[in-house]
């Protein structure tokens, strides 16, 4: 038996011990008739490319979760994974999916154009959905999106996990305590020279702001509260790019972009991301030490060492301690991949996930207010919130 293998039945185990109980404590919407609270979740994935090389291995550890079909509108991608995660069943389309081997939660790693689309009908259908970001492509899809999910008594969450790292929440106390002083500014920046792989990065509906920002602008709100108003300027660096498979492809969305947000209380961020940024550490920025992200108050000072999605400490300077020192060093198991396992749990445990459909809806409503503000030159008010201050 491989070391794998080992893991997942004692994970397994675990998982069955707590399902049954957990379930009826939870109050959760029922699973499928195939399944019953001892037992895990039954996961569909769709979309095996890049994205599902690290989902995959994640969800095989989880103990609530169990992957029985696989999808992909390129077949010999799902039939790769299949084998390679020795999963059952795998087809070419969506709707062959659903018809197909009964599953309860939908794990949606397709481009990022086609989320919506594929989330609508996996909840009319009755499934969960676990979708990469961006849920929708819109406030008003991803809203009737909600609606629809509790319409049909299903759970929706998206992509990123960032607010659930201990890095997140060193920094959500921090700011809490009071240890700041009074709040003014933050900063954070993602940028790589861009993906080679897929083309969907730069057609309308990608860019760098669902792809990259994405991870800072939902930290910031979740430590800075819900944005009042965005401006920004975004452009385009790179107008042609070669995608391996394809050649050269006209840029038809943003690569370069500058985002302002007011969160209220004279509160000001600005994240910036872009696939025009030379990185030392590569593509992956594995290894990044600098501070990505920066919170200044004027009693204290804080900076998150490494991505906000693989985050490495937080230094933190204050009035009482004006050299930085290094908190929450420690990952302590969380890393970027894991959003469709805790959705599992959550799902057989009953226990709430600090991620929050809303949450992400408000990024999706700051990003196409981002491209709003460019296209108009104009600041842009926000409808959407989501329930702050986010605490564990
Ligand atoms: N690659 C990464 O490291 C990474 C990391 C974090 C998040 N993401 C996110 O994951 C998502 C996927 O990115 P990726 O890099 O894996 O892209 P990818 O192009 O490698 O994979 C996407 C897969 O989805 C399939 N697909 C597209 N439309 C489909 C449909 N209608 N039905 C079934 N399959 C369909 C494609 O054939 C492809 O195999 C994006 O939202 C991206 O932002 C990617």
């Amino acid at each position: 038996m491989d070391a794998m293998e080992l893991d997942r039945r004692h994970f397994v185990a675990a998982g069955l011990s707590l399902g049954a109980t957990a379930l009826a404590v939870g109050g959760q919407p029922q699973l499928s008739t195939s399944q019953d609270a001892s037992k895990r979740i039954r996961v569909g994935v769709i979309g095996c490319g890049s994205v599902s090389g690290s989902y995959l291995p994640h969800l095989a550890k989880c103990p609530y979760a169990e992957v029985v079909s696989l999808c992909d509108i390129r077949p010999e991608r799902a039939a790769r994974r299949a084998a390679e995660f020795k999963i059952g069943r795998h087809y070419p389309h969506i709707d062959q999916m659903l018809a197909g081997e009964p599953f309860d939660l939908l794990v949606n790693l397709t481009d990022m154009q086609e989320h919506e689309h594929l989330n609508r009908e996996a909840l009319a259908s009755g499934k969960h959905v676990w979708s990469e970001k961006p849920i929708a492509n819109s406030l008003a899809a991803g809203e009737e999106l909600l609606a629809l999910a509790k319409q049909k008594n299903v759970r929706l969450w998206g992509a990123p996990v960032v607010v659930t790292s201990p890095q997140f929440a060193f920094m959500a106390k921090t700011i809490a305590s009071g240890a700041l002083g009074r709040l003014a500014a933050a900063h954070a920046d993602y940028g790589h020279t861009g993906p080679t792989w897929s083309s969907f990065f730069y057609e309308k509906g990608g860019g760098s702001m669902p792809d990259l920002a994405v991870y800072n602008l939902t930290t910031l709100t979740g430590l800075l509260g819900p944005a009042r108003a965005v401006a920004a300027m975004v452009s385009i660096v790179t107008p042609q790019r070669s995608i391996d498979e394809k050649g050269e492809i006209a840029v038809a969305e943003e690569d370069n972009a500058m985002v302002l947000l007011d969160h209220g209380n004279g509160v000001i961020s600005h994240t910036q991301s872009g696939f025009n940024y030379f990185n030392p550490h590569g593509h992956s920025g594995a290894h990044e030490e600098r501070h990505t992200i920066a919170i200044v108050g004027n009693r204290g000072l804080m900076g998150l060492a490494g991505y906000d999605w693989e985050p490495r400490g937080v230094d933190l300077a204050t009035e009482e301690h004006p050299q930085f020192r290094r908190h929450a060093p420690d990952a302590e198991g969380y890393v970027w991949q894991q959003g469709a396992s805790l959705a599992a749990e959550s799902l057989v445990t009953g226990k709430e996930l600090l991620v929050t459909p809303e949450h992400a809806l408000h990024v999706v409503e700051i990003i196409t207010a981002a491209r709003e503000s460019q296209a108009t030159g104009r600041r842009v008010e926000l409808a959407s919130t989501f329930k702050w201050p986010l605490v564990a």
